[in-house]
């Protein structure tokens, strides 16, 4: 079957199909995703924290990053993949900026479209340029509002947004209709109240990717670690821990430490190889 297209994507969303999305890191995550048939992969840069330890998203290198980019795209499926523009790859200048995304679709065929992490309009006028020129040199970029990542420093912390004062919710509008206008084709809305998710969904023609936005945005994206629960440390509320791989990891891993321990493991009758006995007479 052929990879999943942004027009597809659109057309889903034309005839009120939920869109999934689900974040990947490497081979081994991406192709779980694909065999699940997630209609889009993102490979966040959220991985800097829950795939490589890092405190925040702000100290991945672009090298590190596309390093994982690469590892997705090697996975075999349909999904629509969607590479993140790590923070420090296009705050600089739209030159650089655009050398940076770029390279980025360059890594591989498969990367489909940038996600870029952008401000509300009144604060943020670089970053809507940027996607226009992107978008005018046909790299398609996905928005991401609301609760940025990236921008947890400016925001003082990973906080809901737009939760309090209604001219927040009217700036956060403002920005979303603003992507729209200079292209982005489609956007990540997080960590706000699901009505306002709703309504902004509803103001726009392109589908909204919420997380911890509610059921009234066109799609959901959850980060893969949280989803499984791959790592023990707590998960934000909104997410949905729909299994707990950790706890079995770390227990089979532990098992494995006994068997060896206590020489139950390997068994030779099974885990091992023969040579001849008679052979091995005559050698003896
Ligand atoms: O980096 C990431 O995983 C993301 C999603 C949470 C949307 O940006
Ligand atoms: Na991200």
């Amino acid at each position: 079957k052929r990879p999943i297209t942004i027009p597809d994507i659109h057309s889903k969303y034309a005839k009120g199909v939920p869109i999934t999305m689900c974040t990947a890191y490497d081979y081994i995550t991406a192709t779980w995703a694909q065999r699940a048939h997630s209609d889009m992969i993102l490979v966040g840069d959220s991985l800097a924290m829950t795939s490589l330890g890092y405190p925040s998203t702000t100290t991945i290198s672009l090298q590190e990053f596309q390093y994982h980019v690469k590892s997705v795209c090697r996975s075999q499926g349909t999904s629509l993949i969607v590479a993140d523009m790590p923070f420090g790859s296009f705050e600089k200048s739209i030159p650089y900026a655009i050398g940076n995304a770029i390279d980025m679709m360059k890594l591989d065929e498969n990367v489909t479209s940038v996600k870029l992490e952008v401000g509300l309009h009144t604060k943020d006028h670089y970053t809507p340029q940027l996607i226009k020129e992107l978008s005018a040199r046909g790299i398609p970029v996905m928005g991401h509002i609301g609760l940025t990542p990236q921008r947890a420093h400016s925001l003082g912390g990973f906080k809901v947004q737009a939760n309090k004062d209604m001219n927040d919710v009217k700036e956060l509008l403002e920005t979303a209709k603003l992507l729209q206008s200079v292209g982005c084709w489609s956007m990540v809305l997080e960590c706000v109240p699901h009505k306002v998710a709703t309504w902004i969904q509803s103001q726009l023609r392109i589908p909204v990717i919420g997380i911890g936005a509610g059921n009234g945005t066109a799609g959901q994206v959850l980060v893969v670690s949280d989803l499984l629960g791959m790592l023990g440390t707590s998960v934000p509320k909104f997410v949905k821990q729909y299994e707990s791989l950790e706890e079995k990891a770390v227990k089979a891993i532990e098992d494995y430490r006994t068997g060896v321990a206590e020489k139950t493991f390997p068994e030779n009758s099974i885990h091992t190889f023969k040579i001849k006995e008679e052979q091995w007479q005559d050698f003896l």
